[in-house]
């Protein structure tokens, strides 16, 4: 006798206990892979991409591997999206478009305060998130929490304060008024360097103004990304008003479509000027409203009036934030000849203090820099400006086989240096010597950049002069740190276009239309 039972039979046999569906499987990976990163609530870990309100892998399985920058050990993996992909957010945006756009600004409101304090709630899980993947200190990574979420706070109170405007007729019987209206679908692209914030000073603006969006995060930091839809989603914004596609090896097609498609009406981006260039070309082809936040080339100055304390303070804030990876950190650094052995000195000695090193241990100071391309660029840097003369103060040294450079400070830069020239993004302190402040304005503004600037003098008539002659879209004055977001964050010459934040940031995700009323 046969021991083979019939397929149809033993199918009945088969206990269904042991049939465990995909989705259950794939749950069950995606939570152990979750506890990889020690999250109080691992929910927030998410693998997949999300469209239309659905987490959703690519259609061809593909996979993106993201690695802890302090370790390079593996975190876990997103999808390595595409076209097909990108389209199908759009449209899942263009969909949810329409509804999203007729809540009312007060709803909108309450929907982003709900988000705001779910990121107050999650504030330990989002920065030790930001820590895993970006590589900057945990003090850091919280503190990059409480910047982002100020976005979604400020622009939950701007949404009802989209005041249009009522103007003087010039005929008899003729009423005019403007009204603000959200512009439609918006891509939001955006860099590692703040993986949180960096999507809130955006989000927050489309929400809040009544858009929906498709965000490409970074490759090396999309899981911030995902754990910001996953909270949107719990504060109750729709599904399809955030759609995330994230790509690493497809970015170009997926850029392309996200500025060529005609469905999106704006294009926002904050990265290099290279790749501002190449995306507002393409956000042209159907004349969108673009924001683009690019590359800096910081001057930092010292005049010989200063106060030498709150200089170094500020020079170590503003150069050696997030390990010197942001547009705004100092990189090049003018002392007055008077007082530049004294700043020179105070600066290498703290500088000398910092602990490089994993940034979940509390001991560390300053945390590795993305990947070894960025190591790579702080070395030429560092090898150039010392071929031309510069002495080496403190590190100069990238640590071998990781991702870390080591804090340096490097005197007597000379002003032909690759340094002065373009954006270190690393932990590079340049200190060059000038002697009059004409000369001075004339270094910092020689560069095509044109971001932030600052500098330190007790001197008022000075303060207004050197304010008004930097050739950048913001300046600070006696201060290392102007971001908030509260402000008209963004540059002029070729380091952006348009604002982020600050009291007009909501105007760049709506259009003004003028409604004249006749025949009274
Ligand atoms: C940036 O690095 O692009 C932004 C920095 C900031 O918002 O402070």
């Amino acid at each position: 006798m046969s021991h083979r039972l019939s397929p149809a039979f033993s199918s009945l046999l088969k206990p269904p206990i042991f049939s465990i569906s995909p989705q259950i499987t794939r749950y069950r990976m995606a939570s152990s892979q979750a506890s990889v990163f020690g999250l109080k609530d691992p929910s927030l870990i998410k693998f997949q991409g999300l469209i239309g309100g659905k987490w959703v892998d690519a259609k061809d399985g593909a996979k993106i591997v993201v690695k802890n920058p302090a370790s390079n050990q593996e975190l876990g993996t997103v999808p390595e999206m595409g076209l097909a992909e990108t389209k199908e957010a759009i449209d899942a945006a263009a969909k949810a478009f329409p509804t999203w756009s007729t809540t009312t600004a007060k709803e909108r409101h309450d929907i982003l305060m709900k988000m705001y304090a779910l990121m107050q709630q999650h504030h330990d899980d989002l920065g030790r998130l930001i820590t895993l993947e970006n590589g900057k200190t945990l003090t850091e990574g919280k503190g990059e929490n409480t910047y982002s979420s100020s976005f979604i706070e400020w622009y939950a109170e701007e949404a009802i304060r989209t005041y249009g405007e009522q103007i003087p007729s010039a005929f008899k019987n003729v009423r005019n008024v403007v009204i603000k209206q959200p512009v439609g679908v918006v891509s939001i692209m955006t860099p590692w360097n703040f993986p949180s914030a960096m999507i809130t000073r955006k989000l927050g603006a489309a929400l809040a103004a009544g858009c929906t969006t498709v965000i490409k995060p970074p490759p090396e930091t999309p899981f911030s990304a995902l754990a910001l839809a996953e909270l949107a989603s719990r504060a109750g914004v729709p599904d399809g008003v955030i759609n995330v596609v994230t790509t690493e090896k497809n970015v170009t097609v997926v850029g392309k479509e996200m500025c060529e498609s005609p469905i999106v009406k704006k294009v926002t981006f904050t990265g290099s000027t290279p790749v501002a260039k190449l995306l507002a070309g393409m956000a042209a082809s159907t004349l969108k409203k673009v924001s683009l936040e690019a590359g800096g080339n910081a001057p930092f100055i010292i005049f010989d009036d200063a106060n030498i304390d709150e200089a170094v303070a500020a020079a170590i804030l503003c150069k050696f934030r997030s390990s010197g990876q942001t547009c705004v950190c100092a990189n090049r650094i003018y002392v007055h000849s008077t007082v530049y052995a004294e700043f020179a000195s105070r600066l290498a000695e703290k500088v000398a203090a910092f602990k490089i090193g994993d940034g979940l241990d509390e001991a560390t100071t300053h945390g590795p820099l993305i990947h070894s391309r960025a190591t790579q660029k702080v070395t030429r840097h560092v090898e150039d400006a010392v071929s031309k003369g510069a002495q080496v103060l403190v590190g100069g040294k990238v640590v071998e086989d990781t991702n870390f450079f080591q804090p340096t400070v490097l005197s007597d830069v000379p002003a032909d240096a690759l340094v002065n020239d373009e954006e270190t993004f690393g932990p590079l302190a340049a200190l060059v010597k000038f002697d009059t402040e004409d000369e001075v304005i004339k270094l910092a503004n020689s560069t095509t950049f044109g971001l932030a600037g600052y500098f330190f003098s007790r001197d008022v008539g000075r303060a207004w002069r050197v304010a008004e002659r930097l050739e950048v879209g913001m300046v600070a004055v006696n201060t290392g740190l102007i971001s908030q977001a509260t402000i008209p964050f963004g540059g002029i010459k070729e380091s952006g276009l348009g604002r982020e934040g600050g009291p007009h940031g909501i105007d760049e995700y709506m259009n003004e239309k003028l409604i004249v009323f006749g025949g009274l």
